[in-house]
């Protein structure tokens, strides 16, 4: 079994991360906090504790930590994740509340209570992360494994030619993580699903008739590319009806950026490998993260071959299998949506 201490801005791909995780029987969700990105704090937190209730997880505690990015102002994304960060869906008003404790909090004792234990899954900026680590340094010795998404490293970014989102959003708090995992023991390392590995995580609308028809609920053809714009999914299992509303807009959201009616699920990808899920490759390197220069802000840069002469901080994933990937996520999602 895995336990696991989520941190995300939630974001389609984070919601989808999020219902993978709660449908795996060996996963325990240790706590969710909520970090400003995709949508502000609150909001990222409403839709966590909507989400675990639709999946039947109320218990799991969902807390709030920073409300922006370390140094940079808080910029949100709508057009990418829609207004509420869930695209089309209407989730129904949670009826568990926040967390009063701070996410950082939270994470250190949780991470004191159970040293060696705990997966850290990071799919949003890293501004909690960053500042879990300046209150307790001695965090990833603390955690069983941290696994992040964020950065790209082969080729190009999403938010500007050259970075990724989530290094943009707070290339401090990226830069302040790797810097404290320089040098760890190489087990120690985050394991870093970067843009080229989780492009890779294409979904597309046979996907999501594939996980409605798994589920045993109607609906995929409102999944297609000629419906109108916002028309809302009609399945009759809540869970695929709210991805389906999420996932539309996400697909409308790529073909509106070029890339045809399909949608990449990043996070979900982080979530898999968390889980110990998921076959992957990882190579050490040596991660820097650019903050000062204003036109490559957020670009991660990955020495792989020792150019540097510093210590390894990650393990950046250099090989995944998005099929299977997909198979196990249409089938875990599916099979606990129909139970
Ligand atoms: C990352 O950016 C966010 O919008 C997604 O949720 C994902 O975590 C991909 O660049
Ligand atoms: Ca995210």
């Amino acid at each position: 079994s895995v336990s696991i201490l989520l941190d995300c801005d939630t974001g389609i791909d984070d919601a989808v991360a999020l219902a993978y995780l709660c449908s795996r029987p060996e996963v325990e969700l240790v706590a969710v906090s909520s970090t400003p990105g995709n949508v502000d704090a609150t909001q990222v937190a409403r839709n966590n504790l909507a989400l675990l209730e639709l999946c039947g997880r109320p218990e799991v505690p969902v807390a709030i930590g920073a409300r922006a990015p370390l140094s940079l102002p808080l910029v949100t994304t709508p057009e990418t994740h829609g207004l509420q960060g869930i695209g089309y869906a209407e989730l129904p008003a949670p009826y568990q509340g926040i967390d009063p404790r701070h996410a950082v909090d939270l994470w250190i004792d949780a991470a004191r209570e159970r040293p060696g234990e705990l997966t850290a899954l990071l799919t949003a900026p890293l501004t909690n992360f960053a500042l879990a680590l300046r209150a307790e340094p001695r965090l990833p010795e603390l955690l069983r494994g941290v696994v992040i998404m964020g950065g790209s490293y082969y080729y190009q970014g999403n938010t500007t030619p050259t970075a990724e989102w989530n290094s943009h959003a707070d290339p401090h708090a990226a830069a302040e993580v790797f810097a404290a995992f320089s040098g760890m023991p190489e087990d120690r390392l985050p394991v870093v699903c970067a843009l080229e590995m989780t492009e890779r995580i294409e979904m597309h609308p046979e996907h999501l008739s594939a996980l409605a028809r798994e589920a045993a609920c109607e609906a995929p053809e409102l999944a297609l590319p000629d419906q109108p714009e916002g028309l809302r999914s009609t399945a009759s299992v809540p869970l695929i009806r709210h991805l389906s509303d999420m996932l539309r807009f996400y697909f409308e959201f790529h073909r509106a950026y070029g890339q045809g009616y399909v949608a990449h699920i990043h996070d979900y990808f982080a979530a898999g490998v968390a889980a110990g899920r998921v076959r992957y490759r990882t190579r050490l390197a040596t991660v820097h993260v650019e903050t000062d220069s204003p036109r490559l802000t957020g670009t991660t840069v990955a020495d792989f071959r020792g150019l540097w002469a510093e210590p390894h901080n990650a393990r950046i994933v250099t090989e995944n299998h998005p099929a299977e990937a997909f198979d196990e996520l249409i089938r875990s999602l599916g099979t606990r949506a129909r139970a």
